[in-house]
Parts: C-alpha cells; structure tokens; sequence
C-alpha cells in the first residue's frame, strides 16, 4: 500500500473515476456505485450528459440516485432492470486477482445487484486500496435485524468477530432497513471458500467479500493510472 495523504488520494480517485468514464458509450445503461470516488464518475457522468452524451442510469444507494438526479441524469430502477452494460463503482480494498471487500458506505447489497447485472464491472481506486491479502479493512455484512445475534454467532463460528456499526452513535440502518456488522477475520487466506460459507448462514443478506465480481480496476497511483483485468 501507497502512503498518500488526503489531497493526494483524492487526486488519485478523481483520475481513477475519469479514466472509468471513458469507457462509456452512447446509449448504455450504467450502474452507478457508492462513495466519494464513484461519486466523482458521476460527477463526470453529469457534465457529459448536460454535454449530449445519452445514457441512462441504475443506482446502488439512495444517495446515489438522487446525487445522480441533481446532475440530470436519467435514472431507471434497479428492480426492474434485466441488464447493465457498465458499472463504475469503487472499492475498500482489492487485490490483483479483481476480489474485493466493499461495503464501507454500507451499500454493499444494491452494490452487489448492481454488479451481479453488469456486464461491464469497473472499479475506480486510489493506490491505498491495493493490498496482497484482503481483510485489513473489515467485511461489512448486511444482516436482517431479527437475525442479528444469529449471524454473530455463526460469524464467530468461522473465526469472526463483530462489531454492530453504528452512525452518530446510533446503529447504522440500510437503505434495505437492515443492520451492517463489521466482521474482523484478520488477513482472510481463502476469499472464496470465506464468501461461500458467509453466503450459507440464514439472515445475513450480504457480506462485502465481492469474489468474481469484476473485470477490471482501475487504480490511480503517485506513477499514474494503472489497470488490473
Ligand atoms: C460503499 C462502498 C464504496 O465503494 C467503498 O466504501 C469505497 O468508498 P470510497 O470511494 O469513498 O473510498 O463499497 O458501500
């Protein structure tokens, strides 16, 4: 990981989210991810609209939909949505083989729709992202309230601890209405065989582990922009 400092970092995801939009084309339908640096991918997003370019748009947060809103871009709903040509979103952390860990805006459930729909899965990043084994950063999961001390348990059970977020000392709600637990696995060796047995546990809607998932990141550096696929 890249030391870099708050301006820096924010250079890197701003020319991350640039080099992301490129890749749209006339005509698409375009997932659009949470957070500041894919908030700056709409921001960019907006100006080619008001520029002509016609696109429409699928959000994965509330947040999102109405930021994209307020830039004029012409949103459709997720639910109804069979497919999307492109998704830009960003991530906590990745490493070279494309998995992830999302969910530090808790958005990861819409996110993860969002992705599962695209065809076309780009994730912008600034250089602190990029890590050899993920699991510094916390799994964010979104747990079904009536499950919570369940999905604890049973997050313990595969050598997890669990911390109820929570936002200006209230406990975090979902856009779904649900809780996030940030779930400590230390550096987690086996992603996958992880993923597949958070997926098994009843009342736990997502977990943050995004494993084939993505085609292609798209990090910025102190060197300039590098490409993972
Ligand atoms: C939200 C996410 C975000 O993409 C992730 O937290 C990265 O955010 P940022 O671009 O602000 O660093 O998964 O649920």
């Amino acid at each position: 990981m890249e030391p870099i400092d708050k301006t820096q970092q924010d250079a890197q995801k701003l020319a991350a989210a640039l080099e992301a939009v490129k890749f749209i084309k006339e005509g698409d339908v375009v997932g659009l991810g949470t957070g500041s640096t894919a908030t700056f991918a709409i921001e960019e997003i907006g100006k080619k609209v008001r520029e002509g370019l016609k696109i429409t748009a699928a959000a994965s947060s509330k947040r999102t939909e109405e930021l994209a809103k307020s830039y004029g871009i012409e949103m459709l709903d997720l639910q109804t949505l069979g497919s999307i040509d492109i998704s830009i979103d960003g991530a906590d952390e990745f490493t070279e083989s494309l998995n992830l860990i999302k969910g530090g805006g808790g958005a990861l459930f819409r996110e993860k729709i969002l992705a599962s729909l695209s065809k076309n899965r780009i994730i912008v990043t600034d250089s602190s992202k990029k890590v050899l084994k993920l699991g510094a950063f916390k799994v964010p999961i979104e747990v079904i309230p009536l499950a919570l001390q369940y999905v604890v348990n049973q997050v313990e059970k595969l050598n997890g601890s669990s911390i109820l977020r929570e936002k200006n000392n209230e406990t975090f709600i979902t856009d779904n209405g649900n809780f996030i637990i940030d779930a400590d696995f230390g550096l987690i060796d086996h992603p996958e065989e992880l993923a597949k047995s958070l997926n098994q546990i009843d009342g736990l809607l997502a977990h943050g582990l995004f494993i084939g998932l993505t085609n292609k990141v798209i990090m910025a550096s102190s060197n300039g922009v590098v490409v993972f696929e």
